[in-house]
């Protein structure tokens, strides 16, 4: 019988040289869940045996990802705002980056009052349940066009008692009339900002997700025009859209706001990147 720590070193060689991995970090990840045992149990018992059906699980889960597939698929599991989220193939994996996301809509968000807030395209659902956890009063309707990805949305919701509404829609539409003529207070987006022509070079790890996640349309902006458009008629005046967006795409994503839009303006990641977009319906 092998003993942990050497399943530990095979598999860290075995992923050696795997772009963008942390062979270390993912071995033992795997090892975890390939036996059932926490990181305590896996620092401190580093020479217990491990059954060979647990060997070949791992092994299994190593050659996994050798061929590419996402840690975060493999595990069921990606963490995003310090909460555990259950991911599968139908829905994006979480990124840390989107986090800048839920910081901003929280500045933004009215106090003193149930906000009403619009996420589109939920995916996981991570960005709404970190929103509803944070905004206890706040009214939160999470879309999105995938059915899949919604039941993935909803046994997150729950996992975590955040109060989210869920609908299947595509992009707003049905939404005005579900709000009555209040509007909302914000709408919130992770879109998909994905130009066609680059799929192709993305890495095998992310053409695993879906691409409807990911890929607007030729030129990446098609799902950001169509979200501009229709978060204006959904938002009170005064109320605020705010999106994430791709390296290098900010300056063309806020040239396609009109004259119903004013206090546009883009924020950094913590890489320097601008990463979200917000503007205000103009109050009137
Ligand atoms: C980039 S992912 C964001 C997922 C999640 N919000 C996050 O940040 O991790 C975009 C999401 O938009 C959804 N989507 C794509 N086209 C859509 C449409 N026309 N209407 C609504 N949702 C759509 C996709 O299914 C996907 O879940």
């Amino acid at each position: 019988m092998k003993s942990l720590r050497e399943l530990y070193g095979r598999g860290r060689a075995l992923l050696r040289g795997l772009p963008g991995t942390d062979p270390a970090l993912e071995s033992r990840l795997l090892l975890q869940a390939a036996s059932g045992i926490g990181p305590a149990a896996f620092w401190s018992s580093p020479e217990a045996g491990v059954p060979g059906a647990v060997e070949r699980r791992f092994l299994a889960l190593i050659a996994r990802r050798r061929a590419r597939f996402p840690l975060a698929y493999i595990l069921g599991e990606r963490e995003f705002w310090s909460l555990s989220f259950a991911v599968t193939p139908a829905v994006l994996v979480p990124r840390p980056e989107t986090e800048l996301l839920v910081e901003k809509a929280l500045a933004f968000a009215p106090r003193g009052k149930a906000a009403l807030i619009v996420e589109i395209g939920t995916g996981s659902g991570a960005v709404a349940v970190a929103l509803a956890r944070e905004l206890p009063d706040a009214r939160i309707v999470a879309t999105d066009i995938s059915r899949r990805a919604l039941a993935v949305a909803r046994a997150n919701a729950a996992r975590h008692g955040a109060r989210v509404e869920f609908a299947a829609t595509d992009l707003l539409r049905g939404l005005t009339d579900r709000f009555g003529p209040a509007g909302a207070d914000l709408v919130v987006s992770n879109p998909p900002y994905v130009a066609e022509g680059e799929w192709p070079s993305l890495p095998p790890e992310v053409r695993r997700e879906p691409k409807r996640a990911l890929v607007a349309g030729p030129t990446g902006l098609e799902f950001t025009r169509r979200l501009i458009s229709g978060a204006a008629g959904l938002l009170r005046p005064g109320g605020r859209l705010l999106f994430e967006t791709g390296r290098g795409r900010a300056r063309a994503s806020l040239r396609l706001f009109d004259a119903a839009w004013d206090e546009k303006q883009a924020f950094k990641d913590l890489r320097g990147i601008d990463r979200v977009v917000a503007a205000r319906k103009r109050a009137g």
